[in-house]
C-alpha cells in the first residue's frame, strides 16, 4: 500500500525523468564543492556528493545495502562497483527504476545490482535485512520523515549503519524565508524541509545511535548557480517567464541564510 503523497512524488519523478537526467547529469542531487570557491562543474560536484555519501557507508563486499530513493542508480553503481557490495534501490517512479535496471544491465551488475518498485513509508523488507542503509536526498520527499527512518531502522541489521544526505535549514524562518522555502517545495515535490537540530532526536527515536551529523551547507550552496542555466531548456515548454520564475523559486532557497545541508550518519546498536 502506497502513500498517496508517495504515488504523487513518483508521478513527478516519471514526467521530469528526461530533464532531470540531463540536468543532473543522473546524479539527481546536490553538489558537493569541497572548495565553494574553487569552481568545478555540476556533474564533478554530483559525483563528489555521491563520493561523500559512500565514504560514509563504509560498505564492502559481502554486504547488501538497501538505497532508498534511488533516482536513475547512477550512484548506487558506483557504490555496487567500488565496494563489491550487493545493492538493492528503491523508489516510486517507475520510470525512474526501467533506466535503473537497464543501467545495472548495462554496466553487467545486474547480478548484485537490482531496483524496484517501493515505498519507503512501508518497506518490503523483513527485520534486520540490510548491513548498510542510505537515503541520498530522497528524505525531503517523504510524507512522514519519522515513519521512515523508523522503516530504514527496522530494515537495518543490528550493528549496520545508515547514511543520510538532506537539505536542512539553520534557525528560524521570517515569513519570507518560509515563503522561499514553500515555493521550492511545491515546485520540486518536497514535503517537507528539517531543522538540522532536529535530526539527532529523529535518530534517536528510530531506536539509532548518531555516529557524525556533518554540516555540509557551504560545500553544497553553489548547486544553486550551478543548476539555473539548466532551467533554459525549458524554454519552449514554459516560455521566458516560466523560466525566470522556475530559476528564480531555484536559486532563492540557496541564498537564504538559514539554508542547509547534513550528512548523517548513525547505527543500529
Ligand atoms: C532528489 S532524488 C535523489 C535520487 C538519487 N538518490 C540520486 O541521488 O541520484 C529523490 C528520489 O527519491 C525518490 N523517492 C521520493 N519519495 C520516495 C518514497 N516515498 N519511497 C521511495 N522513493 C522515494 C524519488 O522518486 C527520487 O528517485
Amino acid at each position: 500500500m502506497f502513500d498517496s503523497y508517495s504515488v504523487k512524488v513518483g508521478e513527478y519523478y516519471d514526467q521530469v525523468n528526461d530533464l532531470t537526467r540531463t540536468m543532473f547529469e543522473d546524479n539527481i542531487h546536490f553538489g558537493y564543492w569541497a572548495d565553494p570557491l574553487g569552481g568545478g562543474s555540476l556533474a564533478e560536484a554530483g559525483e563528489a556528493m555521491t563520493g561523500q555519501v559512500i565514504a560514509r557507508l563504509e560498505a564492502s563486499a559481502g554486504h547488501t545495502v538497501l538505497d532508498v530513493g534511488c533516482g536513475v542508480g547512477k550512484p548506487a553503481v558506483r557504490l555496487a562497483r567500488e565496494t563489491g557490495a550487493v545493492v538493492k534501490g528503491v523508489n516510486v517512479s517507475r520510470n525512474q527504476i526501467e533506466v535503473a535496471n537497464s543501467l545495472a544491465q548495462a554496466e553487467g551488475l545486474q547480478d548484485r545490482l537490482v531496483f524496484e518498485i517501493a515505498d519507503a513509508m512501508n518497506l518490503p523488507y523483513a527485520d534486520d535485512s540490510f548491513d548498510r542503509v542510505w537515503a541520498l536526498e530522497s528524505m525531503f520527499h517523504m510524507p512522514d520523515r519519522g515513519q521512515v527512518m523508523g522503516e530504514m531502522a527496522r530494515v537495518l541489521k543490528p550493528g549496520g549503519r545508515l547514511v543520510i544526505a538532506d537539505l536542512v535549514l539553520h534557525g528560524t524562518l521570517d515569513d519570507t524565508a518560509a515563503a522561499v522555502v514553500e515555493q521550492f517545495c511545491f515546485q520540486s515535490t518536497a514535503r517537507s524541509v528539517e531543522h538540522i537540530e532536529n535530526y539527532p532526536r529523529l535518530v534517536e527515536k528510530a531506536g539509532l545511535e548518531l555516529i557524525d551529523l556533518t554540516d555540509v551547507s557551504e560545500e553544497t550552496r553553489s548547486t544553486g548557480e550551478a543548476v539555473a542555466p539548466t532551467f533554459d531548456m525549458l524554454l519552449d515548454a514554459i516560455g521566458e517567464e516560466g523560466v525566470a520564475a522556475a530559476k528564480k523559486t531555484w536559486t532563492g532557497l540557496f541564498d537564504l541564510p538559514q539554508y542547509g545541508y547534513a550528512l548523517l550518519t548513525a547505527r543500529k546498536p
